[in-house]
């Protein structure tokens, strides 16, 4: 999820390796370091130069000016930690048993449990707590002589997430790339070839790159790069070239990180349920690991967050309550503290923050834990405060984001309290295993669907660029409809600074309808749901006061049929899966709503990505 970095070539590599570090900083990351294989000594054998450091790139740099590996291969790394805390143990590189195979990795090893205990029970011993850990154990078991084949043996074991650089001191002239489900480009240079998460890290050196598809390797050495499949097929790689400079680099070629983030949507909502869920609905969290017993003494769900997070947890509170059958309270954190606490040790209180440093959470999780509730840190942020000082953590695992707006975090939040709603509501018995299977089934096809919304956007910037003149919405929902248009009214109000606010169909009538006339538009969330004829009805009392309605539905329901002045059409699917695909749509209108108005997309006036004061 952060920084990858592979040099083979005539230069020193150290340099190459380090100044590419720096400029894949700007992701986020918690450690460093990188492996040099050492120009070979007359008479003593080869080996290799680690350097790691549990901050931050300069830190690393300190460290190696001391030690000056002289060497022209070498791979380097940013962490962005999953599994196992930030330390320098932790940091990447890792290697086997015999200090032969140098591995860094970005994204998640699914199946890394049970690989480890094999490995460990066939002798392999073990020295960090992360998942990556896994990879040179395995080649080393798979090695009889050659690296490569080595390589593709255990990555055809693997499954999860992966963009790796990896040598051997058995082969020091070749340098092996591999991805799956995580983005790895190979750099074509003069005698010198790279391997990057990102064209960034390389973009001074080269403009010439191989994009590798899904599960291939590119076997790099000084006479080319090869690129084949685990079975050792030959691919023709696909060779682009690239004219970017470093600052649209950094954005992957996107004029925003927020529209960068948001087109990680799709990788955010997977990487969320990679590993934890099982097609019968089973999920299990690895820093959270209670036992189904354990668990079943929690009785009621708070639900804690602000802003965006705030939003997400009225959308867990929802599906707690439904599937679960626990009541459940999404509360305003800052809000919290100041009410009398009616909870206790039989309560599990849901921490909400992408950030993890939430001044306003952080209190209440405090407060939580002083009561002798039950806490679990739903973050994105790897040992910060709200993880370390809860009981447990769910990890969203969506990847550094930098835009202040949350944009593919709210979608990862919204996954991991799905899968924390299963989990209750399995322990529970509430819940039959055919609605489980169900849900499972339809939550498998959110990646696919929101690649779907994001291949739209064109259409959804056309209804950006209608509706831009107006200078106040409405967003109107029911059930979880109505969380998702609250956050839609928050996306755009907070990057177009344009008036919007959130209501739920019901509630119109009773006030915010006194507002609606021609100029007033309303974007109204009608797609499939227990309460979708509802909202029908509601697009229809808006319609008579004038107001422009740009509606949500789902394909094959026609009932809006002109009657809304704009629909979009969504694919079908359960309301929980349909409140993330709403609100990647929603998402990108409010991004090409601000960018129409010529507004600072990525630091909003005002904002800031964390808010650690009250
Ligand atoms: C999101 O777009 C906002 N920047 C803001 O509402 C944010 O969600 C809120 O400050 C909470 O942040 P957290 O998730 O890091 O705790
Ligand atoms: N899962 C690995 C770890 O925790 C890699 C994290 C990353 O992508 O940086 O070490």
């Amino acid at each position: 999820m952060c920084g990858i970095i592979g040099y083979l070539g005539e230069r020193e590599a150290t340099p190459v390796l380090l100044e590419s570090l720096k400029r894949l900083e700007y992701r986020g990351y918690d450690s460093a370091g990188v492996a040099v294989l050492e120009a070979p000594k007359p008479g003593s054998p080869i080996s290799t130069s680690i350097t790691k450091s549990e901050a931050k790139v300069d830190d690393l740099i300190a460290k190696i000016q001391a030690i000056k590996p002289t060497g022209h291969l070498g791979i380097g790394h940013t962490r962005w930690a999953t599994h196992g805390r930030p330390t320098y143990i932790n940091a990447h590189p890792h290697t086997d048993c015999h200090g032969r195979i140098f591995v860094v990795h970005n994204g998640i090893i699914e199946n890394f449990a049970e690989l480890r205990e094999e490995l460990q029970k066939a002798g392999h011993e073990f020295t960090s707590e992360t998942d990556t850990e896994v990879v040179p154990h395995l080649i080393e078991a798979n090695y009889k002589g050659d690296f490569l084949a080595a390589v593709r043996a255990a990555l055809k074991r693997i499954r999860g997430a992966y963009a790796l650089a990896m040598f051997s001191t058995e082969d020091p002239e070749l340098l092996i790339g591999a991805r799956l489900n995580a983005p790895l480009v190979v750099g074509l240079g003069e005698q010198e070839f790279y391997i990057a998460s990102d064209i960034t890290a390389i973009i001074p050196y080269t403009k010439r790159v191989l994009v590798l598809g899904e599960g291939e390797v590119a076997a790099v050495t000084p006479l080319g790069a090869e690129v084949s499949t685990l079975d050792g097929t030959t691919v023709k790689p696909k060779l682009v070239h690239v004219d970017w400079d470093v600052s649209q680099a950094q954005k992957g070629g996107y004029p925003h990180f927020m529209l960068k983030e948001i087109n990680e949507a799709s990788e955010a909502v997977a990487n969320a349920m990679r590993g934890r869920l099982t097609d019968d609905g089973s999920v299990t969290f690895r820093e959270f690991a209670l036992t189904d017993e354990e668990l079943r003494r929690y009785r009621e769900v708070l639900l804690l967050g602000m802003g965006t997070s705030r939003h997400a947890a009225l959308i867990g509170e929802h599906a707690i309550e439904d599937w679960a059958g626990l009541p459940a309270r999404a509360v305003d954190a800052a809000e919290f503290r100041y009410r009398r606490p009616t909870f206790g040790p039989d309560t599990l209180a849901v921490i909400i923050t992408q950030s993890g440093e939430t001044a306003d959470t952080m209190v209440g999780l405090h407060q939580a834990k002083e009561r002798g509730a039950l806490t679990v840190a739903v973050t994105n942020v790897f040992a910060s405060s709200a993880a370390r000082d809860a009981d447990g953590a769910i990890y969203l695992h969506a990847g550094p984001e930098i835009g202040v707006a949350s944009s593919k975090t709210f979608l990862a939040h919204l996954v991991s309290l799905y899968l924390l709603a299963l989990r209750l509501a399995t322990v529970h018995g509430r819940i039959s295993l055919e609605r489980r299977q169900e849900l499972v089934a339809s939550l498998r096809a959110v990646p696919d669907q929101v690649r779907g919304i994001l291949d739209r956007e064109q259409e959804i910037k056309t209804l950006a660029h209608r509706y831009s003149k107006y200078r106040n919405f409405l967003y109107t929902g029911r059930g979880l409809g109505y969380p998702v248009a609250l956050e839609g009214a928050l996306k755009l109000k907070e990057i177009s600074y344009v008036h919007a606010e959130g209501v739920t169909g019901g509630e119109l009538k009773h006030g915010p309808i006194a507002l609606l006339d021609a100029k007033f538009p309303v974007i109204a969330i009608c797609t499939a749901s227990p309460t979708a004829e509802k909202m029908v009805s509601n697009v229809h009392e808006i319609v008579a006061r004038d107001a422009p309605v740009l509606a949500l539905v789902t394909e094959g329901d026609d009932s809006l049929d002109g009657v809304a002045t704009d629909r979009f059409v969504m694919p079908a699917a359960e309301e929980a899966a349909s409140a993330i695909l709403n609100s990647v749509m929603l998402q990108l209108f409010a991004y090409h709503v601000a960018v129409e108005l010529g507004q600072d997309v990525d630091q909003p006036r005002n904002l800031a990505k964390s808010v650690t004061v009250e």
